[in-house]
């Protein structure tokens, strides 16, 4: 039995919070499964590391990210980082490209039936939903040259997108597509109407779902009216939601509060198909940030980084099993219909439940099923 290396990033705020929860619980699996075997390796990153070490990412923790079998990221920023030129959140992005993770999957579904009733919006709107958010995450804007104003009164900001990045992740969509049964129809979201990059993005994607996945249905919608579907009728973005990085970023938040809440939903960023490529990179952080408003108080939804810890188990050290019943403890957890419920829900829910509470409960859940 090989032990799997997991490189652990807090960084600030309530990152250091949540991320402590997802380790407890895959300390629980490893503690249930002989097969399983973890190193977990602490760094840091961010506004932790512009305080430590004057940068938000340094080379040695590059290096032990590349060398691990996987990575687990709590959140960077806050308002004490205010220099442009050092920010917590380009450690961020200098992660991702070092590792290459161009494809990051935020799916958005309900981690519990019982959530519904905490949805914003009416029962009937919010049910059922289910897509993955596919989104581009090493280019567009995010990478694109940028010009500080400076005092000049101007700033520039460029998003790029070739037809290489374009292909490999319109080939991943239709990869995610296909493992549903039956396989999902994929909506590209875009602003082809005003974007030259948009334009090549529809083109690329067409093409591709054209001569590799002429069974698969794509679809186009603009990225402005989709935001206003996500609200009214979101089950008709259910399947696949493919888009670029920027557009990913805001409508991935949006589609969070589906279910109830920005602290519900995990995120897998990786640097290729998952079973197709070799020495796969995979990080996995909630869709959130440091949520600077509630750091420390102990009260912080722990639910998105503990269920990234289970994308971490599904897609980089294939341990489907167990990444299901990762799921499963939440899902049980926060059910307050079924018999055996616990129905334990954090402040954002409306709950009164701890951080820790939530933690131990998924913990016992998980003891249960594994
Ligand atoms: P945020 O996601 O941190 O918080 C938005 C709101 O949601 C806040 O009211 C917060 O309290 C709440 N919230 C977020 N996560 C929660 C959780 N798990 N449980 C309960 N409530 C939760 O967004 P923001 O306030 O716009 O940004 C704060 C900082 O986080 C910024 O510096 C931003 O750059 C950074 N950020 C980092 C990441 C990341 O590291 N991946 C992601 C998004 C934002
Ligand atoms: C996210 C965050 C990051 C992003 C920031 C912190 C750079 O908002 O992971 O969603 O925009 O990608
Ligand atoms: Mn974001």
């Amino acid at each position: 039995m090989s032990v799997k290396k997991i490189v652990v990033l807090p960084g600030d705020h309530i990152g250091p919070e949540i991320v402590s929860s997802a380790v407890e619980v895959l300390k629980t699996v490893e503690k249930k499964c002989s097969d399983l075997k973890f190193e977990f390796e602490e760094h840091k990153i961010g506004g932790a590391s512009i305080d430590a070490y004057g940068t938000p990412l340094t080379d040695e923790t590059i290096k032990a990210c590349l060398e691990a079998d996987g990575i687990i990221l709590g959140a960077v920023g806050g308002p004490e980082w205010t220099n442009p030129n050092c920010r917590p959140e380009q450690g961020l992005l200098k992660l991702r490209k070092s590792l290459g993770v161009w494809a990051n999957l935020r799916p958005c579904t309900f981690p519990s039936k019982s959530l519904l009733k905490y949805s914003p919006l009416k029962s009937e709107i919010a049910e059922g939903v289910d897509f993955c958010v596919v989104r581009e995450l090493t280019g567009g804007c995010y990478f694109g040259e940028r010009t500080e104003d400076n005092g000049s009164g101007h700033a520039m900001d460029t998003w790029p997108y070739s037809v290489e990045e374009v292909t490999r992740i319109a080939r991943l969509a239709a990869w995610l597509a296909q493992t549903y049964n039956p396989p999902a129809p994929v909506t590209l979201l875009d602003k082809a109407n005003v974007l030259a990059t948009s334009r090549l993005w529809r083109k690329t994607v067409a093409k591709v779902f054209k001569e590799e996945f002429p069974h698969l249905t794509l679809k186009n919608q603009l990225i402005d009216s989709a935001a206003m579907l996500m609200v009214k009728s979101p089950r008709t973005l259910n399947g696949v939601v493919l888009t670029d990085n920027l557009f990913g970023d805001i409508i991935s938040d949006e589609s969070s509060v589906i279910p109830g809440s920005l602290g519900l939903l995990p995120s897998a960023s990786l640097s290729g198909i998952y079973g197709q490529t070799e020495n796969l990179n995979c990080l996995v952080e909630p869709i959130h940030g440091s949520a600077p408003d509630i750091a420390g108080q102990g009260i912080v939804n722990p639910v998105g980084t503990i269920l990234s810890g289970a994308l971490l188990l599904r897609y980089a050290l294939n341990a489907h099993k167990e990444a299901a019943a990762i799921e499963a403890a939440v899902e049980k957890v926060l059910d307050d219909t079924s018999i055996g419920g616990r129905g334990l829900y954090t402040r954002d829910l409306g709950g009164d439940a701890k951080t820790v509470g939530i933690t131990k409960a998924v913990v016992e859940e998980l003891e249960k099923i594994l």
